[in-house]
């Protein structure tokens, strides 16, 4: 039951039962983010995403705002519907959260390319056993643990603070027989004799958190799971997080908290599921972008936001997991790789470590597609990357029934004439689209021939209907629907899509252009990450959003940046060859560059072609 205090509402987020009591003058989605649930907010509450959409299911609704009546159509505003980041309560509340508005449930990629590595961490454990001291010999505990260690060849100069605390009372109950951690000549942890000795390897994406828990002696994965980035509430855009970090110290420490929490969160579940606990994680591998990278580390990002996009590092670090709020084993390092340029950050310096860049032969494109796409040129043993802004339409974002790869979301489109046939995500009544279902529906689209090569709605078709005034195609009538209204992909939705295709493509001819290579000659494109995992290959191709070489030299390696991370938590060879990697590519500036602005604009078109000089070329 609420009890009221002066002042304070009671709010009650519905349909997943989260209660709580604030103090007035707070919007919803701020009472949202308070009880950590994930109402998507793309842009940061300013009213202008239109994506957190709820329901006030109270008798009395404030009056609607301008920004809900440009939103909602009055039947809805009548019902109670608002924008959440609009909707500031003076009394008692209860809120419908639709589905379509959630960030969560949502799909994690996991898996990707897992070639084994041989196991030669950092942190390695020795078996000690002390002598017990004396009246007669008095010296120190920890000076005993590292003569002991001399005298078994293990260079050990000193002990961590926080595990030279947990040494006098657990060494006596071992009965001075334990297993000392060591990391580069410093004991980081200390545990009984033939105990868990765990690492943890992140990649810590904009969006989802991906986390591995490893077995440091054999390499075994024990665990692995996926996790909503919790920053998402402050803006899916990273420049939009950026731009709070840079706002004010609090700002940045809200995010770095939430980045440390959420990795707490999977260190917890991993290890509470094989029955270990977090202080027998030694050692962490946390890749993510450059953003991801800074915001993470509590680093300012101003320099990073604005030309010439400069990061405070782009060397690998390792700092004291303590010192960014992560609880690992009491000494335990997190280890960040290095990042290369701008936005190309350690995330894809592991994915290319991942993919054996050193090894691959020929011409090959490899990318990481995703509000930010990086995409990397390997040519003769030679690395070039840039980052390119793909925008949030792969996410479902600025997509007007656009939705995360969650549980109803359109997965697969094929249309026949007036047929349209769609597959959603756990077999479920369809809520919205998600990017995989985004892609397929314009490229079906334009195949179909109801949308032309500049994409705009031409043909009649009994599925094309003024929707708010502007043309759009009903993917899906509202009986369809589960008690939603019609899905439709509107005029709007199909130009941010091109945005978003365009920009990745003209990376890639702007990657090739600069070494004179014709589309043509590309041996293998290596397509990673979560979304790139899903997408059809036949259907992006058919978008121009790739280029039309055979399918079969397409690979899709799935979250190759955590399996990156992975081979750099199990060898130190694997870190120096980040380090090679981020050293050794040759980052090129997308802002103001002639030859990307020129293929952007051919980019656009629709249709399956080449593009050279940044003109677009028909296939022979
Ligand atoms: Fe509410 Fe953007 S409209 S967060």
């Amino acid at each position: 039951m609420f009890t009221r205090t002066v002042s304070e509402i009671n709010i009650e987020f519905q349909p997943m039962g989260r209660r709580g009591q604030f103090p007035q003058g707070q919007s919803l989605l701020e009472y949202a983010r308070r009880l950590g649930i994930g109402i998507s907010s793309v842009c940061g509450g300013k009213g202008v995403c239109g994506k957190c959409k709820i329901q006030v299911l109270n008798h009395r609704v404030a009056a609607p705002r301008d920004l809900d009546n440009r939103t909602f159509s009055l039947a809805f505003l009548a019902s109670g519907w608002r924008l959440a980041c609009q909707y500031f309560p003076e009394e008692d509340c209860t809120v419908h959260v639709p589905v379509e508005s959630m960030t969560t449930p949502q799909r994690t990629q996991l898996e990707g390319i897992d070639i084994p590595v041989r196991p030669v961490p950092l942190v390695k454990g020795y078996q000690v056993k002390l002598d017990p001291p004396s009246l007669s010999d008095t010296l120190g505990d920890v000076d005993r643990l590292i003569e002991t260690l001399t005298d078994q060849h293990v260079p050990a100069r000193s002990v961590d603070i926080g595990a030279l605390k947990s040494i006098p009372g657990p060494v006596r109950s071992w009965g001075w027989q334990f297993e000392a951690f060591v990391r580069h000549g410093e004991v980081v942890a200390v545990g009984p004799p033939a105990g868990r000795h765990l690492g943890m390897a992140v990649d810590l994406g904009s969006t989802k958190l991906a986390a591995y828990l490893i077995d440091l002696r054999d390499g075994r994965t024990l665990a692995a799971k996926g996790l909503m980035n919790p920053q998402i509430s402050y803006g899916e855009d990273i420049i939009a997080r950026c731009n709070m970090a840079a706002a004010s110290p609090e700002g940045a420490a809200k995010l770095q908290k939430l980045a440390a929490g959420a990795i707490n969160e999977l260190a917890g579940m991993m290890t509470g599921s094989i029955g270990a606990t977090t202080e027998n994680i030694h050692d962490a591998v946390v890749v993510g972008n450059t953003a991801m990278h800074h915001l993470y580390l509590g680093l300012p990002v101003r320099q990073l936001v604005t030309a010439p996009f400069i990061p405070a590092i782009s060397r690998d670090l390792a700092v004291k997991a303590r010192d960014i709020g992560v609880g690992l084993a009491s000494g335990a390092y997190v280890h960040t790789l290095p990042n290369i340029a701008g936005f190309v950050g350690a995330d894809h310096v592991a994915m290319l470590l991942a993919i054996g860049v050193s090894r691959l032969k020929g011409t090959v494109i490899a990318l990481d597609i995703g509000t930010n796409t990086e995409i990397s040129l390997v040519h003769n043993g030679e690395i070039f990357s840039v980052s390119c802004a793909s925008g949030p339409a792969f996410e479902g974002g600025h997509i007007r029934d656009g939705m995360r790869a969650g549980t109803g979301a359109i997965e697969r489109v094929k249309i026949a004439g007036a047929d349209v046939k769609y597959e959603t995500i756990d077999n479920t009544p369809p809520v919205g689209i998600c990017g995989s279902g985004i892609i397929d529906t314009v490229a079906q689209l334009y195949v179909a021939g109801i949308i032309d090569s500049s994409g705009r709605i031409t043909a009649v078709n009994s599925r094309v209907r003024d929707v708010e005034g502007r043309k759009a195609f009903i993917l899906v009538p509202a009986d369809e629907t589960n008690g939603h209204s019609d899905i439709v992909f509107t005029q709007h939705d199909i130009r941010e899509l091109q945005l978003g295709k365009a920009a990745i493509r003209a990376g890639i001819a702007t990657l090739l252009a600069v070494n004179g290579i014709p589309e043509s000659r590309i041996d293998e494109i290596i397509i990673a990450g979560a979304f790139g995992s899903y997408i059809d290959v036949a259907s992006a191709v058919d978008l121009g959003m790739l280029p039309p070489i055979p399918l079969e030299r397409f690979r899709q390696v799935g979250n190759a940046a955590g399996m990156g991370a992975k081979r750099a938590l199990l060898s130190a060879a694997q870190r120096s060859e980040a380090r090679n990697i981020a050293r050794h590519a040759q980052y090129i500036e997308l802002a103001g560059n002639t030859s990307f602005n020129e293929a952007f604009i051919s980019a656009m078109q629709l249709g399956r072609y080449y593009l050279q000089n940044g003109k677009r070329k028909e296939i022979d």
